[in-house]
């Protein structure tokens, strides 16, 4: 079985449907939810999404396919949307537990093989420098995914219809908005919690969980202030689809030359640097809006330093790089200026440990749940 996964139009598919003939599709059917972040494919149903809409079963169907076909509109340097949410949905193909892939921390496999992969990217004048953060994006994504990078095209295509219409923003106002779907739960609302009492002036911290069916009413909120400060966490070496959702519509609304966006990334593997393709799109995405790229900061190992920059004396212990970043993207917030993109990580805490007090907590996670090793281990192509 091939497998193709697609964002094209009904038009355009029509023009190539032939060739795929026998295929799995896999489509935009508007049915699709964003992942929630609650590892439910590791620790509930393992191998399997727990959100059942059609789409939580993309491990099995990845496992079973003797190649995947991904075509994709280009946006900001990565997926569009909705193929970004099959990736994010798509997890539960790997497992939980980690290994030392080229000196960085992965996943390891759910399934003997590693899957060849076709990658065409659909877009209007693609530079080289565009087709290059493409490429280095994909290797990060099939190395974490254990794909095989089979070709990478680009295909050029009819531009997308943008708005350049140019409009102005309140100045001095700042929203700090959690864009993970946790809410309330979520290491990036504890990092930009702390993040926020560095913060002067008019202030909003809002999650955009609470406005998933609201988004017309965010994106006026978002268009109005000066100063967006975006929190997230990494997936799939990527924006969350959720959060690239929001991106999209929001460069509908024109360009706005006085808005300044600044990024907060948190992820769950030790080295910060794996943020760098999120940093690389999140600028892709303030050019195309006519933004202001104010800076971010790429926050490592975010399952242990989300919870520690709640304390008193985080500045002391492993989150200090942190408190660092902190201070420094705030002093840029604060002035409406820019700041180089900061990296932190864990201070004087092995990665060797991190791992594995992690790989502890899978096994704590999966008894609450009443499963053993054997059943997170479970491989769903067989079913
Ligand atoms: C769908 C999905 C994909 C993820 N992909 C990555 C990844 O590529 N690299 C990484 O280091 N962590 C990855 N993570 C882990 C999250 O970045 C990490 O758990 C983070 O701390 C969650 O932050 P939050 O609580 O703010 O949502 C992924 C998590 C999910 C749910």
């Amino acid at each position: 079985m091939k497998l193709l996964i697609h964002d094209l139009n009904d038009e355009e598919w029509e023009k190539v449907s032939a060739d795929h003939s026998g295929w799995k599709i896999i489509s935009d059917n508007g049915k699709i939810h964003p992942c929630t972040g609650c590892f439910g494919c590791w620790i509930k149903t393992p191998g399997k999404c727990v959100i059942k809409d059609g789409f939580d079963n993309m491990g099995a169907l990845i496992s079973k396919a003797d190649e995947v076909m991904v075509i994709s509109r280009y946006t900001y340097g990565g997926f569009s949307s909705f193929i970004k949410n099959v990736f994010d949905r798509s997890i539960g193909w790997v497992l939980p537990y980690f290994e030392i892939i080229n000196g960085e921390m992965h996943h390891k496999s759910r399934y003997p093989e590693d899957k060849p992969f076709t990658f065409i990217f659909r877009g209007s004048g693609l530079t080289d420098d565009d087709k290059a953060q493409i490429e280095k994006y994909i290797k990060a994504v099939c190395l974490n995914l254990h794909g095989i990078i089979k070709d990478i095209r680009f295909e050029e295509c009819a531009p997308a219809e943008n708005n350049s219409a140019a409009y102005k923003c309140e100045q001095g106002s700042t929203v700090l908005l959690n864009c993970s779907l946790r809410g309330k739960n979520a290491n990036t609302k504890m990092i930009l919690d702390r993040f926020e009492s560095y913060i002067d002036g008019t202030k909003q911290s809002i999650d955009l969980v609470s406005y998933l069916n609201k988004q017309d009413e965010l994106v006026d909120i978002l268009a109005n202030s000066e100063k967006l400060v975006l929190g997230m966490p990494l997936y799939v070496d990527g924006i969350p689809s959720a959060v690239l959702r929001l991106m999209e519509k929001l460069e509908t609304r024109g360009r706005c030359a006085d808005k300044r966006v600044y990024v907060i990334a948190n992820m769950g593997f030790y080295e910060s640097r794996q943020i760098s393709n999120l940093m690389g799109m999140m600028k892709k995405w303030c050019d195309n809006c006519g933004y202001v790229y104010g800076g971010g900061l790429a926050v490592g190992a975010g399952e242990m330093l989300g919870k520690m920059v709640i304390s008193a004396s985080f500045e002391k212990g492993p989150a200090k790089n942190v408190a660092i970043g902190m201070q420094k993207l705030s002093k840029a917030v604060n002035s409406s200026g820019t700041e180089k993109d900061i990296y932190a990580d864990v201070s004087g805490f092995p990665r060797k440990l991190y791992m594995m007090s992690a790989n502890m907590s899978w096994l704590a996670y999966l008894r609450k749940n009443g499963l053993k090793k054997k059943d997170l281990l479970r491989r769903c192509d067989q079913e």
